[in-house]
């Protein structure tokens, strides 16, 4: 039987894709809130003996998760075999410890949570900083994949002689990963972070890099903080507008204008959340890692 795809709203479009390319079926299903503001679940669609794939990013989580629960135990409910969460884009990765006492590590809360009524999990590029792998705390099977070969290729095919800039130590892996695949050189920079919306960057010396484009490379633009810092240190330093690369664009509140006016001079993110600068598709990644999961046919 073809696997059932279901969409959480605002996940069409990845949905409908990923599901032609898994010769799936689309799964009909209403979520939406009574007036008080409660969620209603419906799924419509048959789903006794089936592989029920959920496809929910998770930008603005607190606003997804109990819909999403409700979604997926419902299927469950109803008889589903098996129940796979895909979200492009997993939250709640950068609480992984206690900074300060008595606070919640949100990371591994969120994944018990969330694995509640899933029996898989597929993402990419998790922040995976102080956690190294995902398996250490989601307590159901899950598959983590990289972007880094579609950020290299569309770094080699849109941008001449560039220099890949990490913008902190925790950007490392996601930018030395781009670079070597791009065959480009890359630097580092050293951050501090004074608060939520409060970060200081320091620069290497750039002088033999100074003719290239720099390319900044983030796993996530949130408030775009980091990028804006990042970038006004490197007019110090005399280097060209950089192009702002993020795999997820969550972009909260004003990030994506305020970064433009802080001089990017190009902004581009995978599509893993949708907006305007997810030009990089990520959904043939995404396509590889659920065959991997399901069955084969
Ligand atoms: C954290 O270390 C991440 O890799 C990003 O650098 C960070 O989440 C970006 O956040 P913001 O855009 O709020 O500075």
């Amino acid at each position: 039987m073809k696997p059932l795809v279901l969409c959480m709203p605002g996940n069409a479009e990845m949905g409908i894709c990923l599901t032609e390319d898994l010769d799936g079926e689309i799964g009909t299903c209403e979520i939406r809130h009574f007036p008080d503001g409660e969620s209603y679940v419906r799924i419509d669609s048959e789903v006794t003996n089936r592989e029920v794939v959920i496809i929910c990013t998770l930008n603005q989580p607190d606003n997804k998760l109990l819909p999403l629960f409700f979604l997926a135990q419902t299927a469950r409910e109803l008889g589903a075999s098996r129940v796979g969460l895909v979200a492009p884009y997993l939250a709640y990765m950068r609480q992984d410890r206690q900074f300060n006492k008595g606070e919640a590590v949100t990371s591994r809360q969120f994944a018990h949570l969330i694995s509640g009524p899933v029996d898989w999990l597929v993402t990419i590029d998790p922040h995976l900083h102080r956690i190294h792998d995902l398996n250490d705390i989601y307590p159901v099977e899950s598959l983590t994949l990289h972007a880094a070969p579609m950020i290299s290729q569309w770094i080699q095919q849109e941008i001449k002689n560039p220099l890949l800039v990490g913008p902190d130590e925790e950007s490392e892996q996601w930018v030395a990963a781009v670079a070597s695949e791009a065959a480009a050189p890359h630097i580092v920079l050293q951050k501090t972070r004074k608060g939520d919306k409060e970060v200081e960057v320091s620069v290497p010396d750039v002088d033999q890099w100074r003719a290239c484009t720099p390319v900044l490379v983030d796993d996530i633009i949130s408030t775009a903080h980091t990028m804006i810092e990042t970038i006004d240190h490197l007019r110090e330093e005399g280097m060209g507008a950089p192009v702002c690369i993020g795999v997820h664009g969550v972009f909260a509140g004003t990030a994506f204008h305020d970064l433009q006016e802080a001089g990017a001079s190009r902004i581009v993110t995978s599509n893993t959340i949708p907006h305007e600068t997810g030009v990089i598709d990520v959904s043939g990644l995404l396509l590889e890692g659920i065959r991997q999961i399901l069955p084969k046919s």
